[in-house]
C-alpha cells in the first residue's frame, strides 16, 4: 500500500504542475479511482462480479470516474480532475496513460465482445474527448481536447476533430486534403461551352 501511495504521488508530481504538496495526492479523485479499481479488477478476475460492479459504482459516484472491473489497466495512469469519466468493461490502456475531465473510452452499440479501445503506452487523452469501439491508439499518440476517434491511430500520432483525424505524425504536419474554395467546377458553364462547340462543328459541316 506504501509503495503504491508513492508511485502515485510520483505520478501526478510528474504530470500536474498544479500539485504544490504530496499530501494533496490524497484530495485527487483519480487516486481514489484507481485504488477502489485494482480491488474491484481482482474481484472481478475471481467472478465475484456483483461485489466488482458495487465497488465501481460507489467510486463512480464518489470520484466521477466510472471504471468497469473488467477493464484491464496497466501502471502509472493518471485522471486529471476526473469529471465524467467512464472507461468501458473490454478497455485495454497501457502504462503512463493520462486522460483528463469527460473522457469516454466507450462502445459505438454496434459490435460486440471486445467493444472497448485499446491505448497503448503513452497516450494522453484530452477533455472531453471520445474514443469508441475496439479500435487501437498507437503508443505516444495524443488525442485533442473534444475529438471523436472512431479509427485506429498509428504510434505517435496527433488527432484532432469530430471524426478524429491524423494531423501530426513523429512531430510532423500532415498536410489536410482541402478542398479547392477558388477553383471550384462550373457545370452550368461546361454544358454551355459543349454546346458552343457542337454548334461550331455542325456550323462548319453546314458550309462545307
Ligand atoms: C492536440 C494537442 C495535444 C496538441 O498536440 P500537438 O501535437 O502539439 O498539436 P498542435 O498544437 O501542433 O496542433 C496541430 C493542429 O491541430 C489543431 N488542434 C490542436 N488541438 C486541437 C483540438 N483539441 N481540436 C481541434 N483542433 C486542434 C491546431 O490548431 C493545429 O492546427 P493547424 O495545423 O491548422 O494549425 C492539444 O491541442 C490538446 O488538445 N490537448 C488537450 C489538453 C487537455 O485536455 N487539457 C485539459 C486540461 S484541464
Amino acid at each position: 500500500m506504501f509503495e503504491t501511495i508513492k508511485q502515485e504521488i510520483a505520478i501526478i508530481r510528474d504530470r500536474d504542475p498544479a500539485i504544490k504538496s504530496d499530501m494533496e495526492v490524497f484530495l485527487y479523485p483519480s487516486f481514489k479511482a484507481i485504488l477502489k479499481y485494482r480491488k474491484a479488477h481482482k474481484l472481478y478476475e475471481k467472478k465475484h462480479y456483483f461485489r466488482a460492479r458495487l465497488i465501481s459504482q460507489r467510486t463512480a459516484r464518489k470520484t466521477g470516474i466510472e471504471i468497469h472491473p473488467g477493464a484491464t489497466i496497466g501502471k502509472g495512469l493518471f485522471i486529471d480532475h476526473g469529471h465524467g469519466v467512464v472507461i468501458g468493461e473490454t478497455a485495454i490502456i497501457g502504462d503512463n496513460v493520462t486522460l483528463y475531465q469527460g473522457v469516454t473510452l466507450g462502445g459505438t452499440g454496434k459490435q460486440k465482445g471486445k467493444r472497448h479501445p485499446t491505448l497503448e503506452d503513452n497516450v494522453m487523452v484530452g477533455c472531453g474527448a471520445k474514443v469508441l469501439g475496439d479500435i487501437t491508439i498507437g503508443a505516444n499518440s495524443m488525442i485533442g481536447a473534444g475529438s471523436v476517434v472512431l479509427n485506429d491511430v498509428p504510434p505517435n500520432s496527433t488527432v484532432v476533430g469530430v471524426p478524429g483525424r491524423v494531423v501530426k505524425r513523429d512531430n510532423v504536419k500532415i498536410p489536410s486534403a482541402d478542398l479547392d474554395q477558388v477553383h471550384l467546377p462550373d457545370p452550368v458553364m461546361n454544358d454551355i461551352q459543349q454546346l458552343k462547340e457542337t454548334v461550331a462543328r455542325l456550323v462548319k459541316q453546314m458550309e462545307e
